[in-house]
């Protein structure tokens, strides 16, 4: 298994460092446009493993896709993080030129791989790597989902003093602030996290989870890496042991919950070809109209990458 770590900053280092760990794969590429920053970090990290005992064998490289060739799995988290005050949305035109390049620089050397993207705004520039890629939609996806659904599971365990291992959640829609928690489908060990919380310790809850990624940006000037390194290398764990594992996922929906032609977050199955299953949950009628909210918010983004390319 080669699994490619595209963009050596602190979310791409620390995923990387997360698949090293858990020996996902046998060979990790860690590719980065500056000299010696992919080489640089991934020798410190293969220097631990001596110390943390794994033998997945790290290796950087500044630009040279050969070096990545046959990956079966390739995580992009190429782009510029947010800034205090900025959106994810304000990254769009940058970011789609780095991430539409990295996309068809990947696939030269890779033609099957499974791609999933990190970089901001998530679900626009998952949408970009999906057109550049020519790859079918279940082999082309975005990370976000498991990173809020983790900023509120931890939020939760927090307030109920439990285990974060016993929070189970769902959330749905866009990685930004019309994302879509769902407390009719969270629970915690089983039992629905109602009868732990009322509304109005809950409410505030959601919205620090929906505002989740700017809290930290606020914090430290820069946008989170430990959460969405960790997160994306779920995914890839999901994928490389074929676990057929549910979670959020930011996927092309072709009709289901009523929308089509969208990148999106659903609950999916994540298993060895990718997204293997869409789960289309019963939503009530606000549920489904903070859906269509959000899914309305990614569609006038998407639609500023349709226009950059005329
Ligand atoms: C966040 C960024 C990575 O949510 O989107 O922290």
């Amino acid at each position: 298994m080669k699994i490619t770590v595209v963009g050596a900053g602190n979310v791409g280092a620390t995923c990387a460092n997360a698949i090293a760990q858990k020996e996902l794969a046998n060979e990790v590429i860690l590719l980065d446009i500056k000299e010696g920053i992919s080489e640089g970090k991934s020798l410190d990290m293969w220097q631990t493993a001596p110390i943390n005992n794994y033998d997945t064998r790290l290796r950087g490289s500044t630009n040279d896709y050969s070096v990545t060739e046959g990956s079966d799995v390739v995580v992009i988290t190429s782009g510029l993080p947010r800034k205090p005050g900025m959106s994810r949305d304000d990254l769009i035109s940058t970011n789609a030129t780095i991430v539409k390049s990295v996309t068809e620089n990947i696939v030269k050397y890779s033609p099957d791989t499974i791609i999933i993207v990190v970089s901001n705004p998530l679900d626009v520039m998952t949408y970009c790597a999906y057109l550049n890629s020519k790859l079918p939609s279940s082999k082309v996806m975005g990370m976000a989902g498991i990173l809020d659904t983790a900023r509120y599971r931890a939020f939760l365990a927090e307030e109920i003093n439990c285990s974060p291992k016993d929070i189970q959640a769902m959330l749905l829609g866009g990685h930004g602030d019309t994302m879509v928690p769902l407390p009719r489908y969270t629970t915690v060990s089983g039992i629905p996290v109602t009868e732990f919380l009322d509304e109005d310790t809950l409410n505030p809850i959601i919205e620090r989870t929906k505002k989740g990624g700017g809290e930290i940006v606020n914090l430290m000037g820069t946008s989170a890496w430990y959460a969405p390194g960790s997160a994306a290398a779920q995914m890839v764990e999901a994928i490389v042991r074929d676990q057929r594992r549910i979670f959020p996922v930011c996927a092309w929906l072709n009709g289901e919950y009523g929308l089509k032609n969208i990148y999106l977050g659903v609950p999916v199955i994540l298993g060895k070809n990718g997204i293997e299953e869409i789960i289309e949950l019963k939503l009530n009628d606000s549920e489904m109209k903070l859906l269509k909210d959000s899914a309305n918010a990614v569609k006038d983004v998407m639609e500023v990458l349709d226009n950059m390319k005329q």
